[in-house]
């Protein structure tokens, strides 16, 4: 079956999860446009909820969501299946044993992945589908080369199985490249940030908008010692090279803060980011949310993908669904 009628899509673009970016509003506007919306991963009940609002506002859309490893718990996975959701996105890993407790809640189970031996192992989790990431993606970064570059390795280690394209993807001439290449879709991240309906701050959004540059680092690692692209503030002025490198200091204490991830709990954003500042080298990986206070713009990650240097401004998600899939 294609996966387009799977997934009963209108059109062959996802919106990527961007944790609490990706709220109900987003994905339930992205569904109803016809597009994967994914919700980022929430807390359970906020997750229940979200999954209520899409169901309302997108019927006969299927639900999907972004599991991302790093921070998942049981709770996260018994909530997807609990509540019937039609599917997951794993990012940042995954294994057999989840892929198979997922199929038998009749999950369909996408994998995010950035080199051949990731691609293999995914499929030998058991993955329904792959999500081809480059380099040039926003937030944290599996991809190591360009996505155009990566695709023929991803489509060759899915054997048969559909890959979507994410990274690099603003418009339609994107997908229309990414489909022509043997994709099934593309995801697109930034893309739907800079939309009315994503959580990101205001300010936020206004920075990627004026963005000339981003940068590929790990200085916002905290917890999550992994590559991520953003684009400049304070923080990357303080403690990045020119090249996105980390100092020493930051680099040194993100390289032991690995098991701090599991243990911060649900909703800790505001509290983590109240603490967090410019000049000092404890740098989480915490975006900036709507309704916190402009001022912690400067202390934490900015995230976007090289896409962003193109997006001229901030629409509807139904309008960036149209531009992304063309006429
Ligand atoms: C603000 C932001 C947050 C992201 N958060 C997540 C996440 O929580 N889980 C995940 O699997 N991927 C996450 N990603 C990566 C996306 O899945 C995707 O690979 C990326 O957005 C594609 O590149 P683009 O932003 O240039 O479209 C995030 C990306 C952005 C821009």
């Amino acid at each position: 079956m294609d996966v387009l009628d799977r997934l009963r899509l209108d059109v062959p673009v996802a919106q990527a999860g961007m944790s609490r970016i990706a709220g109900g509003r987003l994905a339930a506007a992205v569904a109803s446009a016809g597009g994967l919306g994914t919700l980022g991963m929430l807390s359970p009940p906020e997750l229940r909820s979200a999954i209520r609002r899409i169901r309302d506002e997108a019927p006969g859309r299927v639900v999907a969501v972004n599991v991302l490893m790093p921070f998942a718990h049981r709770r996260h996975v018994r909530t997807c299946i609990g509540s019937g959701v039609d599917v997951v996105v794993l990012g940042f890993g995954g294994n057999a044993a989840l892929v198979r407790e997922l199929h038998d809640a009749g999950v369909f189970v996408l994998a995010m992945v950035g080199t051949r031996g990731q691609a293999d192992a995914a499929v030998a989790w058991g993955v329904d589908a792959l999500i081809a990431q480059g380099r040039e993606a926003g937030g944290h970064l599996v991809g190591t080369v360009a996505a155009q570059d990566f695709l023929a390795a991803a489509i060759a280690a899915a054997r048969g199985r559909p890959v979507f394209l994410a990274g690099g993807i603003a418009t339609a001439a994107d997908t229309s490249v990414a489909l022509a290449a043997g994709a099934s879709g593309v995801v697109a991240g930034t893309r739907f940030l800079l939309t009315d309906e994503s959580a990101a701050h205001p300010e936020y959004k206004r920075r990627l908008l004026a963005a000339e540059t981003t940068l590929e680092t790990t200085v916002f690692g905290f917890g999550w010692p992994a590559r991520h692209r953003v684009v400049p503030n304070a923080v990357t002025e303080r403690w990045c090279r020119a090249d996105g490198s980390t100092r020493r200091l930051p680099a040194m204490i993100n390289s032991i803060s690995k098991p701090v991830a599991r243990l911060s709990p649900d909703n800790s954003e505001a509290a983590i980011l109240r603490l967090q500042r410019p000049t000092l080298p404890l740098l989480s990986p915490v975006a900036p949310l709507e309704g916190m206070p402009d001022t912690w713009i400067d202390r934490a990650a900015l995230y976007a993908g090289d896409s962003v240097l193109r997006i001229p401004g901030i629409t509807s998600a139904k309008q960036a669904i149209s531009e992304l899939a063309g006429p």
